[in-house]
């Protein structure tokens, strides 16, 4: 058994799409253990409870990097020593930056390997195989870094299996150095366990630091570093024995993150270039340029949704990076929620008396309205242009926007295409826009796509504990530009398929990376020139000439071959992908086209593949298909579930029905909460009461027929009051009938009939043994369902269902059990964790300033199926709704089923 994972930086995912429907009840069935991190070797140890054992052999991690092209083989190896057959899984951790680039089981001497495929067609073959009855893998989101591939394969009595997985990624300099990460949870001993990595800098290594989260004092001497100019070898191997946590013990040290980070010699002002098999790569990122004076506005989200940590945490980190801020520097601050709110009406001077003043106006961010995303960026391009043109700007400076934001636009204009288009118009590439989307609880691509039409890279924010952090660490990396307008040339004719060639900024600890084709597989030389603005303005022209690798480095290696024609094909896919997010129609489609050729025919995981695997057949079952996905940052963002907000905006729609189940749906988050009340038959509920419209919707409770043996007392609603007490307009709507009265007058409407009766601003549509809609001219709109049960049943009776399907017009007085959700909601769901009920995950909700545990449950929704309804998933709120309806529920107990009281 192994497990275990691996490392750096940002970017991928691998494989989710397929959980849907019958498919996710196949995930489970595998086995739950799969279901969290630790997973692997838990479910192992479940079962080997009895006699089973299942012994890893080795975990080994095999990294080379050659110029900062990283390739990873991950290679565990497990015996079955029981005398049954059993699962073993194979659970790694990889770095979403990276591409999976092959996976293989040998099972029994017999090698099975993963092949690229396009994702649907992947996808199809895999629904083929589901609807044959086989089973299936994943690999899905883990962490900020990281995403996981998992799969498991039944094992024979006293066999073998060996897995080896292979991924692919280029490291990105940040804040002065490349970090390769390998993640390591074997989750038990180990006969054979090692890293080892061996890097290649033509460059030249400057600096190198190897380092675990896990390493003890007594590890840490394990880890052996040789640094040579331009190699290096890192290794760490320890012994079974070395692995305990403490003499005797079965618990293993190992687990954590091992990270190398490294830096390389950077002197020549033109950068390096390498060619290798026709294929080209230029680094270029010069030293001791002096940096720019910048104009930074700051534009961060003060809506309600940031309320609470969110909004404490900027606070923090604006302090932070105000101090940090250099004081040829000018900048501002912009606070938006649905208006828009300037610190100072022009950039000022980074001075310290400014400093301290914004920090003051920092310490007193409090978050208040909606989210008017449109008006803010606009705002901030015109005091750019407006200091520009009063010439109140340094010269040689360069303008950015910092937008920080947790939502989607919900005020002022919140068509997201409309925004794009309004930023990119107003900002005409003048000004880099960088977005920072806080949380989960919003549209991350429309803020990446944004960014990226304007020169500028969007960023998730993890709501976490360390969130400040997170942003200082952000404004750290675009703190210093030193260039602007980076433009990089390469001898006419001499080379094609250039990745990237002009960049708005480079800023200081990142770097330039281009590559491209050589157009005559011969040429050994050409020229390239690059020009860029900064304090100086730069003008360097250059000469690169292809070095015999095979006979510079007999030997080595460290090296593979192909690495420049891979690093090629793996940064133009990423570009290509980004691309899909703007452009015409057309553009869009020959960039997924041509990333896709290019996934494929370099074998690469991308978002537009699938690995496919086809688990060999044992005895008499199924063969099992496995299919390895990566998912785009936009599809990881909202995990199985984490956090929502619904600003006040949008009404939920309310409703009670079955045997009282309250559901409030968010319409915004596309989720629902749920809560029961458990009370005596005949209470009289009050739902909805609008002191200024006058409306006032009671329910009364009824019981079962007869107490079902062994059963709870199950309560339903039997009869509604609907009042409009302005008009003197009371209907009364029970399983018999309904009754309309006004000014002594009454009318009987029958539930066996469909018609339509309306009187004095109010229309009641029955429809026949069915439901009753009510509407009330210029303020709600209601639905009763009626559910009819067999005459002759033992226990239950006719009950009915009670829907509100527009509030929007009652005041922001209204109250009741139903009622106060109509105002909208503020709370956020995360901590999602198993529950007592291993389908049903618990998590901790967040409202009204405390937590309260929900669990995820099913309701029914009978608007539009009234006999079975639509299951509905939603978050259970226990104990009678405690901590979700304001007070307790006797609070809404009323005499009358017109009363208020
Ligand atoms: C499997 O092993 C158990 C315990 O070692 C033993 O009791 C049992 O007889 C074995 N079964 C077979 C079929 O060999
Ligand atoms: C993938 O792995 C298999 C088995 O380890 C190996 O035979 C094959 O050459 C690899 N494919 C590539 C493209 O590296
Ligand atoms: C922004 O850029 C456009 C073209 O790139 C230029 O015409 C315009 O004058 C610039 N606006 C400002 C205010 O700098
Ligand atoms: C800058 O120019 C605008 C008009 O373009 C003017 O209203 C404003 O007062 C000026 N601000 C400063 C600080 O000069
Ligand atoms: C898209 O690809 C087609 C065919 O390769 C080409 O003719 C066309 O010019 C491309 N369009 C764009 C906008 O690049
Ligand atoms: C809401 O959820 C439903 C069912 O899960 C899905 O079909 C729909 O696309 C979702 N809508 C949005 C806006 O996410
Ligand atoms: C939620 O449940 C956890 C454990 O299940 C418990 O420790 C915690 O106190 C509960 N919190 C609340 C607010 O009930
Ligand atoms: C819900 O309220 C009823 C009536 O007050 C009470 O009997 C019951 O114990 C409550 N249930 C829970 C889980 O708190």
């Amino acid at each position: 058994m192994s497990q275990w994972t691996l490392p750096p930086p940002p970017l991928l995912l691998l494989w989710a799409c397929v959980l849907t429907g019958t498919h996710a009840a196949l995930v489970h069935s595998r086995d739950s253990a799969l279901q969290d991190t630790d997973a692997g070797i838990h479910g192992l140890k479940k079962r080997s409870l009895g006699e089973v054992k299942v012994d890893v052999q080795s975990v080994t991690m095999n990294c080379k990097v050659a110029s900062r092209f990283a390739h990873t083989v991950m290679t565990s190896k497990a015996i079955n020593r029981a005398n049954t057959s059993q699962e073993v899984f194979f659970d790694v951790e990889l770095p979403k930056t990276a591409f999976i680039t092959n996976f293989s089981m040998e099972i029994e001497g017999v090698t099975y390997v993963g092949q690229v495929k396009e994702k649907e067609k992947a996808k199809k073959q895999y629904e083929q195989a589901v609807s044959r009855g086989q089973t299936a893998g994943l690999v899905r989101a883990s962490g900020r870094k990281m995403e996981k591939f998992s799969v498991s394969v039944n094992v024979a009595a006293q066999s073998d299996v060996t897995f080896v997985l292979t991924y692919e990624e280029l490291l990105q300099r940040r804040l002065g150095e490349y970090e390769l990460m390998i993640r390591v949870k074997p989750k038990q001993l180990v006969h054979k366990f090692e890293i080892v990595a061996d890097i290649y800098e033509p460059q030249g290594i400057a600096s190198l630091d190897a380092h675990g989260t896990f390493l003890t004092n007594d590890l840490l001497p394990l880890v052996e570093k040789t640094v040579s100019d331009n190699k290096a070898h890192v290794s760490f191997s320890p012994t079974l024995e070395q692995q305990r946590t403490c003499p005797d013990c079965e618990g293993t040290l190992i687990d954590g993150d091992f990270f190398i980070k490294y830096d390389v010699k950077r002197d020549k002002d033109v950068g390096d270039i390498q060619i290798v098999n026709g294929y080209f790569v230029h680094f270029f990122a010069p030293s001791d340029l002096p940096r720019v004076p910048k104009n930074v506005v700051f534009v961060i989200d003060v809506s309600y949704s940031m309320e609470g940590a969110k909004i404490k945490q900027t606070r923090e980190a604006l302090q932070t990076i105000l101090d940090d801020i250099h004081s040829n520097d000018y900048f501002n601050l912009v606070l938006f929620d649905h208006y828009v709110e300037f610190w100072k009406p022009s950039l000022t001077q980074a001075t310290v008396e400014n400093v301290a003043e914004a920090q003051k106006f920092v310490s007193g961010l409090r978050a208040r309205g909606a989210t008017d995303i449109n008006q803010a960026v606009l705002k901030a391009t015109e005091l750019l242009y407006q200091d520009k043109k009063n010439k109140t700007l340094p010269d040689n400076s360069v303008s950015m926007i910092i937008l920080l934001t947790d939502g989607d636009p919900t005020s002022g204009i919140t068509d997201q295409k409309q925004i794009q288009e309004n930023v990119h118009n107003a900002i005409q590439g003048n000004v880099t826009l960088f977005c920072l989307g806080f949380g989960y609880s919003l549209d991350y691509t429309f803020l990446d796509v944004m960014a990226q039409q304007n020169n500028g890279l969007a960023r998730r924010i993890y709501e976490d504990s360390d969130a400040a952090l997170q942003l200082k660490g952000f404004y750290s990396e675009v703190a210093s530009p030193l260039l602007s307008e980076v433009h990089m040339q390469y001898q006419d004719n001499t080379v094609d398929s250039l990745t990237q060639s002009h960049f708005k900024q480079l800023f200081n600890g990142s770097e330039i990376v281009v590559a491209g084709r050589l157009t005559d597989n011969d040429l050994d030389n050409f020229l390239f020139e690059i020009s860029a603005q900064g304090v100086n303005d730069i003008h360097l022209q250059g000469e690169a000439s292809a070095q015999k690798w095979d006979v510079l480095f007999p030997h080595e290696e460290y090296i593979f071959g192909d690495f420049t024609e891979r690093l090629w094909a793996y940064l133009t896919i990423q570009q290509l992908l980004n691309k899909r997010g703007s452009g015409t129609a057309e553009e869009k489609s020959n960039a997924t086209s041509e990333a896709l050729a290019l996934s494929l025919k370099y074998s690469f995981v991308t978002p537009l593949t699938s690995m496919v695997v086809t688990k060999p057949q044992r005895d008499e079952e199924p063969e099992d298909m496995f299919i390895a996905d990566k998912l785009t940052e936009a599809q990881r963002g909202r995990p199985s579930y984490t956090g929502y907000y619904s600003s006040p905006s949008y009404s939920p729609i309310t409703s009670v029905d079955g045997d009282p189940h309250f559901i409030i749906e968010v319409p915004d988050r596309n989720d629902t909460l749920c809560f029961n009340i458990d009370d005596t038959p005949g209470t009289i509920f009050n739902l909805v009461r609008d002191p200024v419209s006058g409306i006032v919707v009671n329910g009364q409770t009824i019981g079962d027929k007869k107490l079902q043996p062994g059963s709870k007392v199950h309560t339903y609603f039997g009869r509604f009051g609907i009042a409009h007490e302005k008009r003197g307009l009371r209907v009364e709507v029970s399983t018999q009938n309904i009754v309309v009265s006004r000014e002594g007058m009454k009318t009987i409407l029958s539930w066996a009939e469909t018609r339509t009766f309306r009187t004095l601003g109010m229309e009641l549509q029955v429809t026949k043994d069915r439901s009753l809609t009510i509407t009330m001219k210029d303020s709600a709109k209601f639905v009763v369902i009626l559910h009819r049960v067999w005459k002759k049943h033992p226990y239950h009776q006719d009950f009915l269902g009670f829907y509100t399907l527009d509030s929007h017009l009652l005041s922001h007085r209204t109250h009741g059990l139903l009622g106060q959700f109509y105002h909208g909601l503020q709370l956020v769901v995360g901590d999602l964790h198993e529950g007592q009920n291993a389908d049903k995950p618990d998590a901790t909700m967040k409202i009204k300033g405390v937590e309260i545990n929900v669990t995820r449950g099913w309701q029914r929704d009978y608007r539009q199926d009234v006999k079975y309804g639509e299951g509905v998933p939603c978050w259970f709120i226990h104990n009678n709704g405690t901590g979700l309806i304001d007070g307790t529920h006797h609070d809404y107990v009323v005499s009358g089923i017109f009363k208020t009281s």
